[in-house]
């Protein structure tokens, strides 16, 4: 990656469908996702092998997994919790998973059932088999700037989770704002604190919009030095987990953003906002992107589309 290189994480085949009410045709996601790869997204998380009576909407990610096309430098990964989710992701073609603990235990119990600590013993065979199948391992830290049920996290408990985390093995820490409470200088704070742990190149910043701050707390971490960002298009979904939470930072926000300040994604904006569109038609919902509204009223009044 260039120095003025940003790399984006769309999440929202993921992270964003898996809180949508609707429940999607395998079809429908797959189209969703290779519309997002057709507009530059190269590393997408498509899915998640985890309980289908925990998250209905998840199920049939194998199917999704199967069907995407390996392309050059694209990747696609999938949420495990646990073997039996990395087992079920490799045997359907998944080269990288993410395993994903919570620096809350009252939100760790909701979300996967048991306390941080056992999260993370169940981790260290997922880790030691992905290593020995050769495939990359991405580590989530939900409740980095709070939690839905405890409140407030102290930043301690996010480092040692974090530390744990990439000590094991994973080669980045996406810091979770579950609820989206956070605001830009504790995103500051919070990516100094774990900065002073590990290489900030090996952390990734990850915002739920809720109280409208996370286009806010990204540019916070895009000035203590993140070069990673987890985004969904439209602004989709949230966790199930987590009552309240919206939808993660739209991507379109964030290629609008990051392109104005002069760095680079490769994404199309124009082919975001179409796929936004896509999407959205689907769930029978509106957007929550600003940055699309304003293109899609742009292309209203004069019929122009920003080159790409
Ligand atoms: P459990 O009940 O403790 O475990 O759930 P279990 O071993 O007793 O299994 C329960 C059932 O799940 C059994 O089936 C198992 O066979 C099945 P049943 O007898 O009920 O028919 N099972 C599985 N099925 C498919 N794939 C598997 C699997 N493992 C067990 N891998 C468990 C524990 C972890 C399975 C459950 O709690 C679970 O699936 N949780 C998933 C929760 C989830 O996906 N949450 C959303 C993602 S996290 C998030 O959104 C935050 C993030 O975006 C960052 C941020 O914003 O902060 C990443
Ligand atoms: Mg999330």
């Amino acid at each position: 990656m260039t120095a003025n290189a940003v790399r984006l994480v769309e999440v929202g085949p993921r992270d964003g469908l898996q809180n949508e009410p609707r429940v999607l045709p395998t079809e429908t996601r797959i189209s969703l996702i290779e519309r997002l790869v057709a507009a530059g997204l190269r590393h997408l998380e498509v899915g998640a092998f985890v309980s289908p009576r925990w998250v209905p909407q998840m199920a049939g990610s194998d199917e999704v997994m199967r069907c995407l096309a390996p392309l050059p430098g694209v990747t696609y990964s999938a949420l495990v919790p646990n073997e039996r989710g990395l087992d079920a992701a490799l045997a359907n073609g998944c080269r990288e998973v993410a395993v994903f603990a919570a620096a809350s235990d009252a939100f760790s119990q909701r979300n996967i059932n048991c306390s941080i600590a056992e999260s993370l013993e169940r981790f260290e065979p997922v880790l030691s088999k992905a290593r020995e199948a050769g495939i990359a391992v991405r580590g989530y830290v939900s409740c980095a700037l709070g939690c839905p049920f405890a409140g407030d996290v102290a930043l301690a408990d996010v480092v040692r989770v974090s530390t744990e985390l990439y000590r094991m093995g994973c080669y980045e820490i996406s810091l979770g704002d579950t609820v989206g409470r956070g605001t830009p200088g504790k995103t500051k704070a919070l990516i100094e604190a774990c900065a002073s742990e590990m290489p900030v190149t090996a952390l990734a910043g990850h915002f739920h919009d809720t109280y409208g701050m996370a286009i806010a707390n990204l540019y916070a971490a895009l000035e203590a030095g993140v070069r990673v960002f987890d985004s969904s298009v439209s602004g989709l979904g949230g966790c199930p987990y987590s009552p309240g939470a919206t939808g993660n930072v739209a991507t379109e926000d964030v290629v609008y953003l990051l392109g104005e300040q002069g760095l680079q994604t490769g994404i199309k904006l124009e082919a975001l906002v179409d796929t936004g569109h896509f999407i959205d038609q689907k769930l029978g919902r509106v957007t929550a992107s600003r940055t699309a509204r304003a293109v899609i009223a742009r292309r209203g009044r004069t019929g122009e589309r920003i080159p790409n």
